[in-house]
């Protein structure tokens, strides 16, 4: 699947992080691909893919259940056609989004994520300490019917106190700037899936 880069949607995430450093879509992909997502990651839980997330990196990087909950499996292109058909979106996004912004936006990492019923993910920002090259943030919901009672809410923290709360409905994309908006996920009363990535730029040079 090919999207123009000048499609409406692409358009109006790229003008939205221009003006406020982020922007949810709630219908950015169509129903089928979304559930055929769900399915993916749900098959890929019950065989045992997915780990317990790490809090940090490298060598530093160990599971806390304090501080997040989720399990993850990290995607590679080519092992299914619908991950790669949202891994082609994403890349004429990454396009779009460095037509419009010049961010030289290299690649996308993403990975699935589960959280099972309780789980949450405690206020942090997307960036580690001992690397920056993550820009802009995109996380895509996977869950039909979610209700705001099942909990489990994206909570961005924005600019002179505003809190803005996203519901993790099956469909809806949420796009934000990984330096500049604190967020967390509440504690989730059902299982709660998502394709979470980010946009990386080029790593500084070691010499
Ligand atoms: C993350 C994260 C948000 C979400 O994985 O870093 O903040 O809504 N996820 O799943
Ligand atoms: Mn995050």
């Amino acid at each position: 699947m090919h999207i123009p880069l000048e499609h409406p949607l692409l358009s109006a995430i790229v003008d939205d992080l221009a003006t406020r450093g982020w922007s949810q879509q709630t219908l950015f992909l169509p129903e089928a691909l979304s559930r055929e997502l769900a399915g993916e990651c749900r098959r890929r839980y019950s065989e045992g893919e997915l780990n317990p997330a790490g809090v940090g990196r490298g060598a530093s990087q160990e599971v806390r259940e304090a501080i997040r909950g989720d399990q993850i499996q990290w995607l590679d292109p080519g092992e299914s056609a619908p991950c790669d058909r949202y891994l082609d979106t994403m890349d004429s996004l990454r396009q779009a989004i460095n037509q419009g912004l010049y961010l030289g936006l290299e690649d996308f990492e993403c990975h699935f994520a589960l959280y099972p019923p309780g789980a949450f993910y405690k206020r942090h920002l997307d960036r580690f300490r001992d690397d920056d090259r993550r820009m802009v943030s995109a996380v895509l919901y996977l869950n039909e019917g979610w209700q705001p009672e099942d909990g489990g809410q994206l909570r961005m923290f924005l600019h002179d106190g505003v809190v803005h709360d996203v519901q993790p409905q099956a469909g809806t994309l949420v796009v934000f700037l990984s330096g500049d908006v604190p967020h967390e996920v509440l504690p989730a009363r059902r299982e709660r899936l998502s394709l979470t990535g980010w946009f990386r730029r080029r790593g500084n040079d070691p010499f």
